[in-house]
């Protein structure tokens, strides 16, 4: 098992990647599927703050949206949202789930769009997927990317651990890479967006979720928003 992880931990960031990519292409439709199942309170709190903190028909970004169910569906009810993806098959699987939002297939952590594009920004459990040293980057350009008045709503983690691998996750390789809590609080901050709430969340799961990801988990809650133009 060290020997594993000191390998992992010495990846090159694109293997990752392509780690992550890979098994989401796997498991991303049972993921989906248990996750519109098993809503997490977590999910539909997060998902209302946005939801209520933007207009009819506003510009969202989803990033890391996944399969689009339950998330990307709901927000894209309201807002025009673009879902981004990593996994082939993950954004082949959301343009199915969610036939009215956009979608792409990228890294999140090599986009670009022009300051001010979006109303919201959301990221629900996948920013944890990056490996960290690209994570402080990724909230800058998400507080570029928003508009003066704009909301973030996303999880970040809340343990320090730059590799964590799990070579059989819902039977698949799968990457995650986290910081401790205040260091997100300070990330977000330094950013230049201004934190509402940022909250470590625990939820207790149950039944084949918690056979799968284990009793319970933590994130760090961040909603955040961007100043209005003075
Ligand atoms: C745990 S799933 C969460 C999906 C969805 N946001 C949800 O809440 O159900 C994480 C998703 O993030 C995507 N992802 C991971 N790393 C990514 C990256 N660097 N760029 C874009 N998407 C990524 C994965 O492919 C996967 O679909």
């Amino acid at each position: 098992m060290a020997q594993l992880m000191k390998s992992v931990k010495n990846m090159n960031p694109r293997d990752h990647k392509s780690t992550v990519a890979a098994g989401y292409d796997e498991i991303g439709e049972i993921y989906g599927n248990q996750a519109t199942r098993s809503r997490t309170a977590q999910r539909t709190k997060y998902e209302s703050v946005l939801l209520d903190s933007l207009d009819e028909r506003a510009r969202a970004l989803d990033l890391g949206c996944g399969s689009g169910i339950p998330t990307t569906r709901r927000l894209a009810r309201k807002l025009q949202v673009i879902g981004v993806d990593i996994s082939e098959m993950q954004v082949k699987r959301a343009r199915a789930n969610v036939p009215d939002a956009e979608f792409i297939c990228s890294d999140m952590a090599t986009l670009d769009f022009p300051s001010a594009t979006f109303d919201g920004i959301s990221a629900f459990y996948s920013i944890i997927h990056l490996p960290r040293d690209e994570q402080a980057a990724l909230i800058n350009a998400i507080a570029k990317w928003l508009r003066p008045g704009g909301t973030f709503v996303g999880c970040l983690g809340v343990r320090d651990i730059e590799a964590d691998c799990d070579e059989t996750w819902m039977g698949t390789p799968m990457f995650w890479s986290t910081f401790d809590a205040d260091t997100n609080r300070r990330i977000v901050n330094e950013s230049g967006l201004v934190t509402i709430s940022a909250l470590e969340e625990t939820t207790y799961l149950r039944g084949e979720e918690a056979s799968l990801h284990g009793e319970s988990e933590t994130f760090l809650w961040i909603v955040a928003k961007k100043l209005d133009q003075l």
